[in-house]
C-alpha cells in the first residue's frame, strides 16, 4: 500500500505534491511526508495523521518534490517512521512503497560500516545504501547498484542533493509517470495526476526512470535505455471528484445504476468467447480477495444454478494450495478492482508457472493485473476512491452474471435482467434512503450484527457483514442460515440484531431460521421481497429472477454508510485499511 507522488516542472512543486498526496490517501493514511530541494538543500516535512487534516502552510519555492502517504508495515506510526527517509549525510531522500525482504541483511552490513538507523522502517536502508554506493559513482549509478542489492517487491523514488534528477524505480509495486509539457509526475496511480494530464507511461517491473528536463527510462535487467511512449489513460478527472456529495462512499453508492450499465456495455462476441473458454476449460478457478471474493462466490452459485457448471472459488491468498490442480487446460479468472492486490498477483503468477490461461476482470486500466493476463474484461466502474468497494462490487457481479447467462446461452436475457436491476437499485437509493437511515440510528450502539442468507443470498450476507464492520467498526458476522444452529445461535439474546436476506428460492427455509432467532428475542430485520410479521424492521427488495444479490447489497451499503456517520467513523478511510493492498 502507501501512496507515492513526485513532481518536477513549472508548478509550485510542494503544493502539487501535497494535492497529489491527498488524492492518494486512500492507499494509506497513518502519516505522510515530503522531501524537496530548495536552495540546493534537501529539506523534509513529516506528519502523523491524515494529510487532509493538515491546515498549516507548507514550504514553497522548491525546485522539485517527492511525497508519500504511509500505511505502516515496518515500524509504528510516528514521524520517525514516516517517509521520506534520509541517508546519514542527509543528502539523499527516499520514499518507498512495498517491502524490502532483505533489509535486515543490508542494515547489518551498513551498520558494520558505521551507519546509524533512526527509524524502524525497512525503507531507511535505501538512502543509506545509495549514500554508500555514491562514494564511487554518480547518483543514478548508485541507485542502480542499490536496486540490484534489494530483494522484495517495491516502488521507490529518490532524490539527492548532488543531482537535479528524480529517480523512480519499480519491482512488483505500481508506479506510473504522468507526462505533460515541461512537467513530469510520478505516482502510485494515474488518478492522482489526472487533473493535470491524462498522458501516462506505465512503468514495468525492473525499470528505472530518471526525471530531469527529459525522462529517460532504463531497463535494469539489460542495463540499457529504452523508449516508451506516453499513452492517454481513458479515465476522466471528474470521476475522481466528490461532485457535491459529502463523502466518496455515498457518491459511489449513488452512482451504481450508471456503473452497472457501463459494466455490461461489453462486446457481445468477446463475452461469448469467454463463456466458451469457461465451457472448454478443464477446471475453472475464480481467484480474488475481500469483496471481490464475495462477488466470485455469488457468481459461483449462479453458475451452478443456471449453467450447471462447477467453478472453484478460491481466496487469492490460499491459491498456492491449489497449484497441484493447475494445468495448461485450466482457466483462472482473477477479479480485482485495483488490479494491484499482491495476493491476486501472486496467485496469477502461480497459475502462469503452470501455463494456465488467465482472464482478469479489473477496474483500474493499466494496473499490474491487466499486464499479466491473457485477456482483460474492463469493469468500467470508474474510479473508486472510498476504501470500501461498492460500485466495483456490483460491476464485478454484473459482469460475472452476464458471463453466466452467456454460458447458459441466454446472453440477451441476462442483459435484460441486469438492466432492470440497475433501475431497481436507483429506485431503492432514492426511495428507501430515509428508512435505512432510521434503521442505522436504531443499530448504531449495538455491539454485534448478524446477517444470514441462504443460497444466492449467502454470499450477500458475507459481503453485507464486511461492509458494516469495516466502516462502522461494529462486529458483524455473515453466515448461511443453516449454520446458525451449529453454534452462532448461542450468541442470540434479547435485542441482538439479525438481518435476514432472502431470495425467492430461499424464502421458506430462511423464514424457519428467522423464527429460531425471533423466539430467542433477536431484533429481526428483513431485507427481502416478502414482508412477514417475523420482522421488526423491513426493507423491501424487488423480486427479480437471480438478481437479488446485485440489488440487495445496495441498501446494505447505504446502511453501512449511515452507521459510519452515526458512529463518527470516516466513511472513506476506515482505520487500518487501504484501497490497494499491495502487501502479502
Ligand atoms: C472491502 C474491500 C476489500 C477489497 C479487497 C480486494 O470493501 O474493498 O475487501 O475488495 O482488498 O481488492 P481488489 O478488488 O482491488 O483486489
Amino acid at each position: 500500500m502507501c501512496g507515492i507522488f513526485a513532481y518536477k516542472g513549472k508548478r509550485n512543486a510542494t503544493k502539487t505534491v501535497f494535492e497529489g498526496l491527498k488524492k492518494l490517501e486512500y492507499r494509506g493514511y497513518d502519516s505522510w511526508g515530503m522531501a524537496f530541494k530548495k536552495q540546493g538543500k534537501i529539506q523534509t516535512i513529516k506528519k502523523v495523521g491524515k494529510i487532509a487534516e493538515f491546515n498549516k502552510k507548507i514550504p514553497e519555492n522548491a525546485d522539485y518534490a517527492i511525497g508519500h502517504t504511509r500505511w505502516a508495515t515496518h515500524g509504528k506510526v510516528n514521524e520517525k517512521n514516516a517517509h521520506p527517509q534520509l541517508s546519514n549525510n542527509k543528502k539523499i531522500a527516499v520514499i518507498h512503497n512495498g517491502i524490502i525482504d532483505n533489509y535486515m541483511k543490508i542494515k547489518n552490513i551498513l551498520m558494520g560500516k558505521g551507519y546509524n538507523f533512526k527509524s524502524q522502517t525497512d525503507t531507511e536502508v535505501i538512502p543509506n545504501l545509495i549514500q554508500e554506493n555514491m562514494k564511487k559513482s554518480s547518483f543514478r549509478e548508485a541507485v542502480k547498484k542499490s536496486l540490484k542489492t534489494m530483494e522484495g517487491s517495491f516502488a521507490i523514488v529518490a532524490i539527492s542533493q548532488d543531482s537535479n534528477e528524480i529517480i523512480a524505480a519499480k519491482k512488483m509495486s505500481p508506479l506510473v509517470l504522468g507526462i505533460n509539457d515541461n512537467e513530469s509526475f510520478v505516482s502510485s496511480d494515474v488518478a492522482a495526476f489526472l487533473s493535470y494530464t491524462d498522458k501516462a507511461i506505465i512503468m514495468d517491473d525492473n525499470e528505472m526512470a530518471v526525471i530531469d528536463e527529459d525522462i529517460e527510462i532504463i531497463n535494469l535487467k539489460e542495463n540499457k535505455k529504452i523508449t516508451k511512449k506516453a499513452k492517454s489513460i481513458g479515465m476522466n478527472y471528474e470521476e475522481a471528484e466528490k461532485g457535491g456529495f459529502k463523502h466518496f462512499l455515498i457518491k459511489e453508492i449513488s452512482e451504481q445504476e450508471e456503473s452497472i450499465m457501463r459494466a455490461i456495455n461489453q462486446d457481445r462476441e468477446f463475452i461469448e468467447n469467454i463463456s466458451k473458454q469457461i465451457d472448454n476449460a478443464f477446471g475453472v478457478f475464480f481467484v480474488s480477495c475481500g469483496t471481490s471474493y464475495h462477488a466470485c462466490l455469488s457468481a459461483s452459485y449462479l453458475f451452478s444454478k443456471i449453467v450447471k457448471k462447477h467453478v472453484n472459488v478460491v481466496l487469492a491468498s490460499e491459491f498456492i494450495n491449489y497449484k497441484h490442480f493447475l494445468t495448461e487446460n485450466t482457466l483462472v479468472i482473477a477479479v480485482s478492482q485495483s488490479g494491484e492486490t499482491a495476493d491476486v498477483l501472486d496467485a496469477v503468477r502461480t497459475a502462469r508457472e503452470k501455463n494456465s490461461r488467465i482472464i482478469s476482470i479489473v477496474n483500474v486500466p493499466g494496473s499490474s493485473l491487466t499486464r499479466i493476463s491473457d485477456e482483460v474484461i474492463p469493469m468500467n466502474a470508474g474510479q473508486e476512491v472510498s476504501v470500501l468497494s461498492t460500485k466495483s462490487y456490483t460491476s464485478q457481479l454484473a459482469i460475472l452474471t452476464l458471463i453466466a447467462y452467456a454460458c447458459a446461452g441466454k446472453y440477451e436475457k441476462g442483459l435484460g435482467l441486469i438492466r432492470k436491476s440497475a433501475y431497481y437499485i436507483k429506485k431503492i437509493i432514492s426511495n428507501d434512503r430515509k428508512k435505512i437511515k432510521s434503521l442505522a440510528k436504531k443499530l448504531k450502539d449495538k455491539r454485534d450484527i448478524f446477517i444470514i442468507g441462504r443460497g444466492l443470498a449467502f454470499p450477500s450476507a458475507l459481503e453485507a457483514a464486511l461492509k458494516i464492520k469495516e466502516v462502522s467498526y461494529i462486529h458483524a458476522e455473515g453466515l448461511a442460515g443453516g449454520e446458525l444452529k451449529h453454534g452462532t445461535l448461542a450468541l442470540i439474546e434479547e435485542g441482538v440484531p439479525v438481518i435476514v436476506i432472502s431470495t425467492s428460492d430461499s424464502e421458506a427455509n430462511i423464514e424457519n431460521n428467522a423464527n429460531e432467532i425471533k423466539s430467542r428475542g433477536g431484533f429481526m430485520i428483513g431485507f427481502n421481497s416478502h414482508e412477514s410479521n417475523i420482522y421488526d424492521y423491513f426493507i423491501k427488495i424487488p423480486s427479480l429472477e437471480n438478481m437479488e444479490p446485485l440489488i440487495t447489497i445496495v441498501p446494505i451499503q447505504l446502511l453501512s454508510y449511515y452507521l459510519a456517520l452515526y458512529r463518527k467513523c470516516d466513511p472513506d478511510k476506515p482505520r487500518n485499511l487501504a484501497k490497494s493492498v499491495t502487501v502479502r
